[in-house]
């Protein structure tokens, strides 16, 4: 036990974040209410009949589960009380969604996923939410030109992990912590502080069925890892299909999570995962870990956005697998 730290008062103890307190607090009192809201839903989603698709299929050509549209929805009525929050960037959402009270100064941009690992969504899998906050700039308009900068600039990144328990992982700058939800108290308690990535892990988390269809690079390290025999550097496959989810276990135990792009006919050429919601949370997490998130050439937290919903091949985890990842420049 913790000694009994909510979020809240952890987070009034945090110094040296690049976002003045009263806002981190304010922003994550939402997302913890949003944190909230979904994990009792997803507890319930079986039997109040919100599983399976809408029917509909999302900008990037993917079938809409009802469990994605409604996330969405739980961001959307959330911030909509949300001062200083003005605009959002969803998975879920074509194009950015702005509040028509429209704060013009000291206000900040949303980036989410609501529920990551959709295919889980139906078998009782683990799901995440992952989340990031961009300051905007003085006097901005509607464009979001001041949102499409690089990772670097993200002040605030985390993602909520719906498993056996719901945990809530942040970083404002100043560190990772760890929150666990106490269901009976109905608050997030403080489970681990500063939280560093083992430098090297055991496992990787890939799609290895999607080998064939990889650039002959990412395919020689999956071989290299997979060959190997003394006990050091022996690898076992662990994947869950939720990216929150596999990055979790990197996070605490050390390894690298991928997802390379493809070469083959009609293939993801860019991977599938998207930089402004998906890599650029989960890299800033990493490194303020110890761990660190790539393309395999490049630092995620360095690329500049051209679109909101681009993609990037990722390989992210422990300092060790993604050196050596980089070693054989698996760039999708
Ligand atoms: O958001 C994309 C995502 O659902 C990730 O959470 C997950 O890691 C990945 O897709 C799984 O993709 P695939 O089904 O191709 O393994």
């Amino acid at each position: 036990m913790s000694g009994g730290i909510t979020l809240t008062r952890h987070i009034m103890t945090k110094s040296a974040t690049a976002i003045p307190a009263t806002d981190l607090a304010l922003i994550m009192e939402r997302i913890e209410l949003i944190a909230k809201r979904i994990a009792r839903e997803l507890a319930m989603a079986g039997l109040s009949g919100e599983l399976g698709y809408t029917g509909e299929t999302n900008v990037q050509g993917e079938k809409v589960k009802k469990l994605d549209q409604w996330g969405n929805q739980v961001f959307l009525d959330a911030f909509e009380h949300g001062y200083p929050v003005c605009s959002l960037i969803s998975e879920e959402m074509d194009e950015p969604h702005h509040y028509s009270v429209n704060y013009r100064d000291n206000s900040y941009c949303i980036l989410y996923d609501p529920i990551d690992g959709s295919s889980n969504t139906d078998v009782n899998g683990s799901l995440g939410t992952i989340f990031a906050v961009k300051k905007r700039a003085p006097g901005h308009s509607n464009g979001i030109d001041d949102i499409l900068v690089p990772g670097t600039q993200q002040l605030i990144a985390g993602y909520i992990l719906y498993g056996p328990a719901a945990q809530l992982v942040y970083t404002a700058g100043a560190g990772v912590d760890i929150f666990t939800l106490d269901r009976t108290l109905g608050e997030f308690m403080l489970w681990k502080e500063n939280v560093k990535m083992p430098a090297h892990g055991s496992t990787y988390a890939v799609n290895q069925a999607n080998a064939s269809k990889w650039h002959e690079e990412a395919r020689k390290f999956l071989a290299h890892i997979t060959s190997r025999k003394d006990k050091r550097t022996s690898y076992s496959l662990r994947y869950c299909g939720a990216f929150a989810a596999d990055f979790h276990r990197c996070l605490l135990e050390g390894g690298i999570y991928m997802y390379p792009g493809e070469v083959a006919e009609g293939g993801k050429a860019k991977g599938k995962l998207r930089l402004m919601y998906e890599l650029a949370p989960l890299s800033m997490l990493a490194e303020q870990a110890g761990g660190r998130g790539s393309t395999g050439k490049n630092r995620i937290l360095d690329i500049v956005a051209t679109a909101i919903h681009e993609r990037h091949p990722i390989y992210i985890g422990s300092a060790e697998e993604v050196a050596l990842a980089e070693s054989f420049k698996v760039e999708g």
